[in-house]
């Protein structure tokens, strides 16, 4: 079975990867929901995102040492991570989306003290807003205007300014790959996966990949990349970014952009049937490393 590039399947996760044959894909990049009860919404109450069933189907499908990167609420995804580990995953980083746009769904405790008490105003109480409410609506709201703003109790103020919850500012993608049998080497070889392609990998990539790696050193790396006549060729192209110093990144986690290894697909089809085989070759000298019939 061959699905063509940029296919959308339509359906349940859980349903549709049955019918997908293993090892078939490089990688999976992936939005469960995030078990918060979004909006009321029944998808986001189901629990997917923690089912070790949904994650070891993602398992089967991903090519060794595919990689997995999938969001997570900052309030769930340590069961999310959990899961996708029970499955057979190795949790390889985490990563951060962070944002400044978030919007605070906090409980306002001195409200809620002033509410227990019967005391509180609800909407604004200066007279220009209250006019301005009632004119807009052409319905006379009825507005206390007793003692001017909240909180009206001595308690509600003293608790002024606390909450229940902080500004959301952070979603966490775990960051997985399937296990693979020999080298990381022997797999990208063999497989094309196992490793993250630092020659086009982002900014916030390059910095994960070593501690040493500042942001202005990835700005130089990103510069020298882009910068046409570069040799990108070999594994060790950063070494000759200005600032690198003794800074190694370790192999294994760098794509090769040149190989002398070539995976080859072919599929026969007649009458109905349909027969693939994956090969692994050696261009130079020409040797077959790998048949394997799918
Ligand atoms: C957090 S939203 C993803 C939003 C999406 N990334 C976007 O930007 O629009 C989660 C999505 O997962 C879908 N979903 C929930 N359970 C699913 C399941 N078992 N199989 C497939 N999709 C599912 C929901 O319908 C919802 O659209």
């Amino acid at each position: 079975m061959t699905i063509p590039l940029n296919t959308i399947i339509h359906g349940d996760a859980l349903e549709v990867l049955k019918g997908i044959p293993a090892d078939s894909f490089d990688s999976c990049v992936t939005d469960p929901p995030y078990g918060l009860g979004f909006m009321g919404k029944a998808w986001d109450k189901s629990g997917i995102a923690n089912n070790v069933d949904l994650w070891r189907e993602v398992l089967r499908v991903l090519k060794p040492g595919a990689h997995l990167l999938s969001f997570g609420g900052s309030r769930t995804y340590h069961r999310m991570a959990c899961a996708i580990e029970d499955a057979g995953f190795e949790i390889r980083d985490q990563i951060m989306w962070i944002y400044g746009s978030g919007f605070p769904k906090s409980l306002d405790i001195s409200k809620a003290i002033d509410k227990a008490a019967g005391e509180y105003v609800p909407g604004e109480v200066l007279p220009s807003s209250r006019q301005s409410a009632a004119s807009e609506t052409g319905i006379a709201t009825s507005f206390r205007t007793k003692n001017g703003t909240n909180p009206q109790t001595d308690l509600a103020r003293q608790w002024q300014g606390w909450g229940t919850a902080l500004k959301p500012a952070h979603e966490p993608i775990c960051v997985a790959r399937k296990p693979f049998k020999g080298t990381v080497a022997e797999n990208v070889l063999a497989h094309g996966t196992g490793a993250i392609n630092i020659n086009t990998a982002p900014k916030p990539v390059l910095r994960a990949l070593c501690a040493e790696v500042s942001a202005e050193l990835a700005d130089k790396m990103d510069e020298y990349r882009r910068s046409p006549g570069n040799d990108l060729s070999s594994v060790t192209w950063y070494k000759n970014v200005p600032g690198m110093g003794d800074i190694t990144i370790k192999p294994e986690l760098i794509e090769m952009v040149k190989s002398n290894y070539f995976t080859i697909y072919s599929t026969g089809m007649t009458e109905g049937m349909e027969q693939s085989v994956n090969g692994v070759v050696q261009r130079s000298p020409l040797k077959v490393l790998s048949w394997r019939l799918e």
